[in-house]
């Protein structure tokens, strides 16, 4: 038996690609579809958001945005929800002139990497979004980026796994003899026996292996427009603060995030919902008229280097599949496959290959091909 810890996106994607392939799963998760998951925007932007000195980080999010069409197709074939995949590009914006250097600089680094992406003008920007404000100065269009609704992700990978046991629990331990992992002991006691466990339990996965993940608070908001407001996932640069806007065909409007190191506290705070509508309302005025639907805080799974732990991990049977930071709804097809493939036997896609847990401890195998 194989124990996927968490149902989130990317356990519940694991536990069905494993479960294609024959093989037997159970999920453990008290609330299968919740966590940062179901706070997440969606943005598919590894172009859009690169960052320097992440170029391995860039092939993971490439590979994976990639598979997002095929992924999506098989879902909606299999249980008639369609994800809201969309690949409608992704626009930066500045906001001043120091925003603007930011972004040229960005562009270059973009074009030294090959990547196809435009350098707009504020004119430009607005043909493409004319509900920005007239001050915005320029911005970056990267047309191969996109965004998915991550609620409606959720929804077809929980239709996609019904029929696989779901233990709604807290996993508290995992249960290792012999350097081996038997199983995970859960909340109520009960001890679940387990050849091999999936760690997939996010910013909570350190508290049950010796894995460097940590929880990075993000508020995050949900407004509606009835009439369209945007057309594409944007990146706002605001002197010098960062923000993004995510729009969906049915008039819901993301606007995130803030980005926070307060281990894990949920408040929502003034100041955080504060920030966010400032800095959407100097990029977007009409961004006031719009109702206001909602507003959550979530914990990104941060590791050191902002790059997911993949791969075999401490005792002999342990997979982590964690640590996705501000990229776990990007990276879901991808993990699963590759998760998929370790269970298998199987080598892992070669993009996965530099984030193995053994990154993190020099003297242990680096890799999750090697550390098997
Ligand atoms: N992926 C966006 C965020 O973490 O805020």
């Amino acid at each position: 038996m194989i124990v996927v810890i968490g149902a989130g996106a990317i356990g519940l994607a694991v536990a069905w690609r494993a479960s294609q392939r024959g093989l037997p799963v159970t999920l453990v998760d008290p609330e299968p579809g919740g966590g940062a998951s179901h706070v997440a925007a969606g943005m598919l932007t590894p172009v859009g958001e690169l960052q320097y000195g992440e170029e391995d980080h860039l092939r993971l999010g490439l590979d994976s945005r990639d598979r997002y069409p095929e992924f999506a197709a098989e879902l909606a074939d299999l249980t008639g929800i369609d994800i809201g995949y969309r690949r409608e590009g992704n626009l930066s914006v500045a906001y001043d002139g120091d925003d603007l250097a930011f972004l040229r600089d960005q562009h270059d680094f973009q074009a030294s990497l090959g990547l196809r992406t435009e350098l707009l003008t504020g004119r430009e920007c607005r043909r493409l979004e004319p509900m920005l404000a007239p001050s915005v100065r320029g911005g970056i269009l990267a047309p191969d980026d996109g965004s998915v609704d991550p609620r409606k992700l959720l929804r077809a990978l929980l239709a996609a796994c019904e029929g696989l046991p779901i233990v709604r629990e807290r996993a508290r331990e995992l249960v290792v003899e012999g350097g081996r992992v038997r199983g995970v002991r859960l909340e109520s006691g009960e001890v679940l026996a387990a050849e091999r466990v999936v760690l997939a339990a996010g910013s909570w996965s350190r508290e049950l292996a010796d894995l460097p993940v940590r929880p990075v608070k993000g508020q995050i908001l949900r407004l509606h427009s009835p009439y369209p407001f945007l057309t594409r996932a944007t990146r706002g640069l605001v002197r010098g603060f960062s923000m993004y806007l995510v729009p969906r065909p049915d008039g819901e409007l993301v606007v995130g995030a803030t980005q926070e190191e307060l281990g894990f506290d949920s408040r929502v705070t003034a100041g955080g919902l504060w920030e966010l509508l400032r800095d959407a309302r100097t990029l977007f005025p009409g961004i006031t008229e719009l109702e206001f639907k909602e507003v959550k805080a979530s914990f990104r799974p941060g590791s050191p280097d902002n790059a997911p732990i993949l791969g075999p991990a401490g005792p002999e049977g342990l997979l982590a599949a964690t640590g996705h930071f501000r990229n776990g709804i990007l990276l879901t097809p991808l993990t699963a496959d590759a998760i998929a493939d370790l269970l298998d036997g199987r080598e892992p896609p070669e993009a996965v290959r530099p984030f193995g847990p053994g990154r993190f401890a020099p003297a242990e195998a680096a890799s999750p091909g090697d550390d098997r």
